[in-house]
């Protein structure tokens, strides 16, 4: 049931506020402002490394997830597509864990990746939405994203709690293996606490700005989209919600990999979109917006009140989202990207919640 939204992709993505809640609450005490010790198959402290695998989306969450374990915990993170992670041949030790994420936890490579963690004797969690899936069935813990059904083909509010899920485990890695303190551990459980606040803020604060400039952007035929840090995965993301509801050609890069290439695609037919909240490296990406500035290229900047002030740079549009905690900078910052994507698409007349060429669940390799 839509209820009163035009299709499953709006309503998924304004459901978010709410699941992302009960996820957290899952991992989370926030009365006591602690994450919640979990029954898990391994301790954080007994592994070396922890290995990710997942497909498009999901692996873009376990891309963010990297950067959290090995920020905050100091657990070093291989993360993989799952098409190759099974074929590469690489070294495994029976000493680690594995980690595996999807919303149905039925795709098949990823699937066929946890068989082989399983075979080299890995301990085996999964981040799964579907608490009845293969995958789920198959692992020694499930960590259930708590999204409910998702209806639209691409993926919103499962990545979100993908996130969610991600964060919290990264920060009780860290408190377990004893690289943050007890303020520390607090602090980033309050920040987290935050999340549906802050991502119902950005619904209100966007989305009628986004719809709008959906318009305009559903008059190319390509868009780039830069980030850096947990925006450069989040950069892949919208080029790929982009690309496959509203079939307009994306891509995402590392904001630093600009000049080693796809700067030669860069001219007022080409918008970029720059996912830029004003953090440590924000000028860094100033400068790259700089260089596109230059080129003729058209900038939308996603960003907060202080980014927008220090840009320095003329963009098609400024979009300023609430001031957010580094932490939870990604999960927030995920919404003004799907609303590009689902508006875009609207414009463009196509078929939002079942897009071409496209299953909800991918069981063949
Ligand atoms: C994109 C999308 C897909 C899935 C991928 C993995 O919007 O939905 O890229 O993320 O097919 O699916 P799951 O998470 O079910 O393993």
């Amino acid at each position: 049931d839509k209820g009163n939204h035009r299709h499953f992709m709006e309503k998924e993505i304004h459901e978010q506020p709410e699941v992302i809640s009960h996820t957290l609450a899952h991992y989370l005490d926030f009365a006591n402002g602690t994450t919640r010790k979990l029954d898990l198959p391994f301790d954080f402290n007994g592994i070396e490394r922890l290995a990710i695998s997942a497909c498009g989306t999901a692996y873009l969450a376990g891309l963010v997830g990297k950067y959290w374990f090995e920020r905050y915990a100091r657990l070093p993170v291989d993360i993989d597509i799952a098409s190759e992670f099974r074929y590469r041949e690489m070294p495994l030790s029976a000493r680690d864990a594995a980690l595996f994420i999807s919303q149905s936890g039925e795709t098949a490579d990823t699937l066929a990746s946890l068989r082989y963690c399983r075979k080299a004797g890995m301990t085996i969690g999964a981040v799964v939405n579907v608490r009845e899936s293969t995958i789920a069935r198959e692992s020694d813990v499930v960590l259930p994203t708590l999204a409910g059904p998702e209806i639209g083909v691409a993926s919103t509010k499962a990545f979100t709690c993908q996130l969610s899920v991600l964060a919290s485990l990264a920060v009780r890695a860290a408190a377990e293996r004893g690289k943050i303190s007890a303020e520390e551990e607090k602090a980033l459980v309050r920040g987290l606490s935050e999340t549906p606040r802050y991502t119902n803020q950005a619904l209100q604060k966007v989305e009628r700005q986004i719809e709008k400039l959906a318009r305009e952007l559903s008059h190319y035929k390509h868009v780039l989209y830069l980030g850096r840090d947990t925006n450069f995965p989040l950069a892949m993301e919208g080029a790929l919600k982009l690309k496959e509801i509203s079939y307009i050609h994306a891509e995402g890069y590392a904001a630093g990999e600009l000049k080693h290439g796809p700067i030669a695609l860069i001219d007022e037919k080409m918008p970029v979109v720059v996912i830029a909240p004003h953090d440590r490296i924000f000028e860094k990406t100033v400068s790259n917006m700089q260089e596109v500035a230059a080129r003729g290229g058209r900038i939308i900047l996603i960003t907060d009140e202080k980014g927008a002030a220090n840009a320095t740079v003329e963009t098609m549009d400024t979009i300023v989202m609430p001031d957010v905690p580094e932490i939870i900078s990604p999960i927030v910052y995920a919404l003004p990207i799907q609303l590009l994507a689902y508006y875009t698409a609207v414009f463009m007349g196509t078929d939002v919640d079942q897009p071409r060429n496209l299953a909800k669940s991918v069981t063949v390799e």
